[in-house]
């Protein structure tokens, strides 16, 4: 066990409880797509650790792929920009297509992807997201599948980072003070 990092304020999601939530969230999804093939699509790096999990708790046949991408949505003046900086490596036409995010917060990240995906004929297209943070929503997306819906509080632990750092964490926690965005 890893020691806990000094930035930590508190623990909102134990490592029992995140792990506990992926399973039921991998059965619903089992059930949703039962006789079919799921593709998993998840958002370089954040997701990484939420999807190896829940591809785990998934028991209809699976394929997984990547994408990254690089946000401007710091900006004031440019508010949700974002930008595909590695594509994914396989066609997602005529199949059935998860995207597996690791918090959705304003929504600009999402929007975007979804789009972005949508234009490329996938047979069905869905969202699944580890946290949802609804209070900061600005832009309206439909989420199927969430595990967490979290406080107004920036967190880290289960691939969400701080300055690149705690994506490693098992656990969901909030930060002390900071807040990177
Ligand atoms: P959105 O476009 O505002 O929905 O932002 C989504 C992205 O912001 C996520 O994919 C994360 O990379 C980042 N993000 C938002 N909130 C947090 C947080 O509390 N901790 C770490 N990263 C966050
Ligand atoms: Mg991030």
């Amino acid at each position: 066990m890893k020691p806990p990092a000094p930035e930590i304020e508190r623990i909102l999601f134990t490592e029992e409880q995140v792990t506990q939530r992926i399973a039921e969230v991998g059965a619903e999804i089992s059930e949703k797509y039962r006789g079919r093939e799921l593709k998993l699509i998840g958002v370089l790096k954040g997701s990484v650790f939420f999807l190896t999990a829940l591809a785990r708790q998934i028991d209809v046949p699976v394929k997984i792929d990547f994408l990254a991408i690089s946000s401007f949505s710091s900006q004031p003046s440019a508010p949700g920009l974002v930008r595909i900086a590695k594509d994914l490596d396989d066609t997602i036409e005529g199949q059935d297509v998860l995207l597996v995010e690791d918090i959705v917060d304003t929504g600009f990240t999402a929007r975007y992807l979804m789009r972005t995906l949508a234009a490329r004929g996938p047979n069905t297209l869905a969202l699944c997201t580890l946290l949802d943070r609804t209070s900061r929503r600005i832009v309206q997306i439909p989420v199927e599948f969430r595990c967490f819906e979290i406080p107004d509080r920036f967190v880290i632990g289960c691939g969400l980072d701080y300055l690149q750092l705690y994506r490693n964490l098992g656990f969901i926690a909030v930060m002390k003070h900071e807040r990177s965005q």
